[in-house]
């Protein structure tokens, strides 16, 4: 914890380091609430340093040092000087390789931050990244120095009876007092932040996988014992990874063991330390009983990200934290492209679109609006964005559709063999790309270093006598906290016409080029003008096809129009998109009509054109539950410029009872006929049968029919999957229910020994319109299993209830701030990182109205005014302030 007015680091100011480690060798001796750690180094003085005789700057922090050893001599002061943040030691050798032990104590008891060496259901485990590791020792801690490391354990035989680090195991021996040891060595050179220790009474299951070149590599995940019976999907999922990861990368894994480890208390999704992965439980952990389909589909992705790593992150890492995005970015895609593979394209880019414009274009039109590549922080934690993440893969996805499938697998080649062991930038990325292409990729690199979400304005001209179709595109990206003015960006845009009976129209850009279906139009300019000719009859335009570009799109259309393309688009995307623009345009014209005081009406064309869907048969149901879901009240907040919660949620509520008024027929025969026990089936058509079910069913439950009430009330008593169980429940606590209560109360003893499954009971009622909402928060935040040092506790309970219910968290009386204020406040001292990424949704004040913006003003000011406020939530809150 530290004082206010915090150093801002800027990536100008990066220099090489002065020294580098060659060797690290660690020896920890563990207890709960004093372990002894001892750092052998090796380390020369860096070739590259420009600086004489520098110091030696070692980072640390929340240590106790016991003793400085420099090549044999202990040292004292003033050999050496200790800060609260650095160990300072003058007059090491120049010329040649000298040695430096040290040790220290730590307590992983009182590691609440979760950051560094930590203590979870009575096991110890490690949180390194992004400047974990000096919480364990004095180190060099920055990604741009990789060393090899070796290291030993030692701890109670029964208390930690396993004992794991990076690598392969090399030796292992009982000691006296009923302890033993286990020594590790990681045969690769890494940054300190992909180091991890595990220690406790875990449960291993063990699979092998044989590698494309005839390896045999033994798999491990170990997990709490009674989880033993929810690994089979994670070691699945493990195995798919690495089979996609050769075919389609070509990359191989590298060590004869990968293990991962399940913990309960973890501040991200999963860690990707090399050979030992670390994850929180909840991407870990399914059985078709206590997960839903959802969960599924997200333990594979997460399983697959932190195995991806290895190769973009790991074995190529980050030369400092501002290159973040260069591993997260590019795994991200990486992960994005498996799960497409394995699952459905059209859904897998539709629900990547929608977390994308829902959250990350939030973050980009706000006061923590940063580039891909951030050039400040104070807090590095503060910048695993969904920029550096989700926009980051676009930005990588973007290069994929300009380079094509084969170029960009040329440049990722080129990028693997040329910086393999070293710690490299996003520009050395984009170099891989272009050496190996023919291409030019200068401005397109203003994607890692402009902020903001460019706007593209079209407009479209036919010309039924010269027959030509005249398409203006115009773009044009929003000033930013920084970033006044913008420079054109390098955007490229897929694009298709399609007739009047929905069929493609060939087209060129210009003559020298091929006719083709569709194009790809690579915008350079503040404004371009395409001419196409040759049209017979007035075109449909059909623009961003996949959302090949993270922009907005300005473009009037009809509601007719967009019912069109709903029926004919070619692209699953652009087909979604149109559905979704269509009921954003009602929804938004509804909200005006509930703000004048004007009686409801929802156009027919919504209506038909739903009812032209549901007429239809399907090939993935999945995509089909998409096409009937309507836009969530935080992306039609966005498309808001004073967002309105309550007559947001009106009006859409208004739209979801009026459609299953009006086809209330077709969604019940959709009903019945997919409501089957497919209980444990985990394939694309159970899964769509499970969602288009469950889909039709929340439109139903907004009648006010005893019958389907009901329905719902039996599939929640009957359920033997989780998809299904959670599905009822769901839509019994948002809708007014007689056994809502009941099913509340049985779900919670049902499942009280299953954390993951209790989660999924606080989030749900925090998430609910109900009217009593607000009281339920409060009472469960008094709930015995309510834990605020147990991170997924607070995001599915007070997560849930900021992120996931505007119309509550924005109750005029400003009582959803103070509550989430009161909770943030406690948490800075108890975990820095949790609390500020708990505070973003008070940091887009400035989108609601004067009195809200006044209620939330004055609870950020209450959390600036917070005593020993932590780096990470001072950033933001003064930031979001500024
Ligand atoms: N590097 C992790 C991932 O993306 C995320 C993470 C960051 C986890 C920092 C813990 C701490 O896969
Ligand atoms: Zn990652």
């Amino acid at each position: 914890m530290r004082d206010a007015n915090p150093k801002t680091i800027f990536l100008k100011d990066y220099q090489v380091p002065d020294y580098l480690i060659h060797t690290v060798d660690l020896t920890f001796d563990l207890a709960e609430d004093n372990t002894l750690v001892k750092t052998q180094l090796s380390l020369v003085k860096n070739p590259s340093s420009s600086s004489d005789n520098a110091d030696l700057v070692l980072m640390g922090e929340n240590l106790v040092l016991h003793s400085v050893v420099l090549d044999g001599q202990t040292l004292s002061h003033p050999d050496y000087l200790q800060t609260d943040e650095q160990l300072i030691i003058a007059n090491v050798p120049q010329q040649r390789e000298f040695t430096l032990t040290i040790e220290n104590s730590i307590n992983p008891k009182a590691n609440t931050a979760l950051e560094g060496l930590y203590l979870s259901n009575g096991m110890l485990c490690t949180q390194c990244e992004a400047e974990g590791f000096r919480k364990i020792t004095y180190f060099l801690d920055r990604p741009d120095v990789m060393s090899r490391y070796t290291t030993t354990i030692i701890g109670d035989k029964q208390r930690y009876p396993v004992l794991l680090s990076n690598g392969n195991k090399t030796g292992s021996g009982e000691l006296s007092d009923n302890k033993h040891w286990v020594s590790w060595q990681d045969p690769f050179n890494k940054p300190c932040y992909l180091f991890a220790l595990v220690a406790g009474q875990l449960e291993c299951i063990h699979d092998t996988y044989t590698t494309q070149s005839g390896r045999v590599i033994n798999l491990e995940i170990f997990v709490e014992p009674h989880d033993r019976d929810k690994c089979a999907h994670a070691m699945q999922s493990l195995k798919y990874s690495m089979a996609w990861d050769e075919e389609v990368y070509g990359r191989e894994y590298d060590l004869d063991l990968y293990m991962i480890v399940a913990v309960s208390h973890f501040n991200m999704g999963a860690m990707e330390n090399k050979g030992l992965n670390i994850f929180n439980t909840k991407f870990v952990l399914a059985r078709p009983d206590t997960a839903t389909d959802y969960d599924y589909e997200h333990i594979e992705s997460v399983i697959a990200h932190e195995y991806f790593h290895n190769w973009t992150g790991n074995r190529i890492t980050c030369r400092d934290w501002f290159q973040l995005s260069l591993k997260e970015g590019f795994t991200v895609f990486r992960d994005q492209q498996f799960t497409a593979d394995r699952t459905s394209k059209a859904v897998k880019r539709i629900e990547d679109v929608i977390n994308l414009r829902t959250r990350q274009f939030a973050e980009d039109a706000g006061p923590l609006a940063h580039p891909v590549r951030p050039d400040a922080y104070i807090e590095i934690n503060n910048f695993y964005t969904l920029t550096v993440y989700e926009k980051g893969a676009e930005v990588v996805r973007m290069l994929h559709t300009l380079l094509g499938e084969q170029g960009f697998r040329k440049g990722c080649d080129w990028y693997f063999e040329k910086y393999d062991g070293q710690a490299v930038t996003c520009d050395d990325f984009v170099l891989a790309m272009t050496t190996t292409n023919p291409i030019d990729l200068e401005q397109f690199k203003l994607w890692y270093t402009q902020a903001g979400t460019p706007v593209l304005t079209v407009t479209s001209d036919y010309n039924a006598t010269t027959q030509a179709l005249t398409l203006n595109i115009d773009q044009h990206c929003p000033a930013t906290p920084g970033q006044h003015v913008k420079k054109p960006m390098h955007i490229p845009v897929r694009f298709g016409l399609i007739d009047q009976q929905g069929t493609p129209i060939p087209c060129q850009v210009n003559s020298n080029t091929a006719l083709a279906n569709e194009l790809i139009l690579e915008l350079t300019q503040a404004s371009h003008t395409y001419v196409f000719n040759d049209i017979k009859e007035q075109p449909v335009v059909s623009l961003l096809r996949g959302f090949s570009a993270p922009v907005k799109l300005v473009m009037e259309r009809s509601l007719d129009e967009l019912a069109f393309l709903l029926n004919y688009d070619t692209d699953t995307f652009s087909r979604w998109d149109a559905g979704q623009q269509l009921s954003t345009q009602i929804i938004l014209g509804l909200i005006n009509d509930i703000q004048n005081g004007l009686a409801l009406q929802l156009s027919p064309i919504l209506i038909d054109a739903f009812q032209n869907l549901l007429a239809q048969s399907w090939q993935d149901l999945s995509y089909f539950s998409l096409l009937l879901s309507l836009p969530s009240e935080t992306y039609l907040a966005e498309q808001m410029p004073i967002i309105d919660v309550v007559a947001i949620h009106k009006a859409r509520e208004f739209v979801t009872k009026t459609l299953a008024e009006n086809l209330q027929q077709a969604l019940q025969t959709w009903y019945l006929n997919q409501h089957r026990d497919e209980s444990g089936c985990f394939n694309a058509e159970a899964i769509g049968r499970r969602r288009i079910k469950n889909t039709c069913l929340h439109y139903l439950t907004t009648l006010d029919d005893a019958a389907i009430k009901n329905w719902a009330h039996q599939q929640f008593k009957t359920a033997k999957n989780m998809t299904d169980q959670m599905a009822a429940l769901s839509v019994m606590v948002n809708n007014p229910h007689y056994a809502r209560r009941q099913c509340l109360m049985d779900f919670y003893q049902q499942w009280q020994h299953e954390p993951l499954v209790i989660d999924k009971w606080f989030s749900l009622q925090a998430s609910s319109p109900g009217l009593d909402t607000y009281d339920t928060v409060l009472a469960l935040l008094k709930h015995p299993a309510f834990e605020l040092k147990t991170p997924n506790r607070v995001r599915a309970l007070i997560g849930s209830f900021s992120q996931g219910n505007p119309l509550h968290f924005h109750a005029a009386n400003g009582t959803g701030y103070q509550l989430l204020s009161d909770i943030i406040i406690e948490l800075n001292s108890l975990n820095p990182q949790l609390a500020s990424r708990m505070l973003s949704p008070l940091t887009t004040w400035r989108r609601y109205d004067d009195s809200r913006q006044a209620l939330m003003i004055a609870q950020l000011e209450r959390i600036i005014a917070t005593e020993h406020i932590s780096r990470d939530l001072y950033e933001v809150a003064s930031k979001s302030l500024s």
